[in-house]
């Protein structure tokens, strides 16, 4: 099975958690598209979106889905996303469409956060994707230098990329996360860094994996 046709099988699974009269948190990339496509099919049902990215808005609201602020709506009962790596724990790193700031508030806001990836995602040891960490520009040497002496990792800037909040991305190389706890939140602590795409502290509810059948942990 291709890569794109799991993406496809873990997006219309995670239809299964919609509730009539929800307000559906809606994360950003490839898989997450499948999801925002099958939600279409329900959309009659929930109550509207709140989405992490411009991308993910253009696409609810081409689809006739309303978009609401999540200054409006209070807690979510779910947030559907998708993820660069997972580990057994349920622990992501996010960030490589670099929405990590806003799926993160989003996150945090949900009662129930469903991961939707394709098999290649599943990794025992966090770190082998590139760690993406958003940081305000002026910040951005004096990040990559303090991360760099913290982890051993290796910032790269993704030239070019300005964050849906008018920020850059540094990607971290090389890393091995064996406390992503940690690491997430001393990340966080350096004057700069907006967001980390570590999700530890707060990580997924529920993951499915796409395939036929998608597996469900
Ligand atoms: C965007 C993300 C995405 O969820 C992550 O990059 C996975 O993307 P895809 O579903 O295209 O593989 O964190 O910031």
């Amino acid at each position: 099975m291709s890569q794109n046709e799991a993406k496809r099988l873990a997006g219309e699974k995670a239809i299964e958690y919609v509730e009539d009269g929800m307000i559906v948190g809606v994360g950003t990339g490839s898989t997450v598209a499948y999801f925002i496509d099958a939600l279409a099919g329900v959309k009659d049902r929930i109550k509207g979106a709140v989405s992490s990215s411009e991308q993910s808005t253009a696409r609810l609201r081409a689809h006739g889905i309303e978009v609401m602020e999540l200054n409006h709506t209070g807690k979510l009962a779910l947030y559907v996303d998708g993820a660069d790596e997972c580990d057994g724990y349920k622990r992501l790193i996010k960030g490589g469409g670099a929405a990590l700031t806003r799926e993160k508030i989003i996150a945090e806001a949900s009662e129930t956060f469903v991961c939707i990836i394709d098999p290649a995602k599943q990794v025992p040891v966090l770190g082998k994707f590139p760690l993406p960490v958003e940081v305000i520009p002026m910040a951005r040497s004096l990040v990559a230098r303090e991360i760099l002496a913290m982890t051993g990792g290796q910032p790269v800037w993704r030239d070019g990329v300005v964050t849906d909040n008018g920020n850059w991305i540094l990607d971290i190389h090389g890393l091995s996360i064996v406390d992503p706890v940690g690491m997430e939140r001393d990340i966080n602590q350096i004057p700069g860094v907006v967001s980390v795409g570590l999700f530890a502290r707060r990580p997924a509810d529920v993951v499915i994996v796409g395939g036929q059948p998608p597996r469900v942990l």
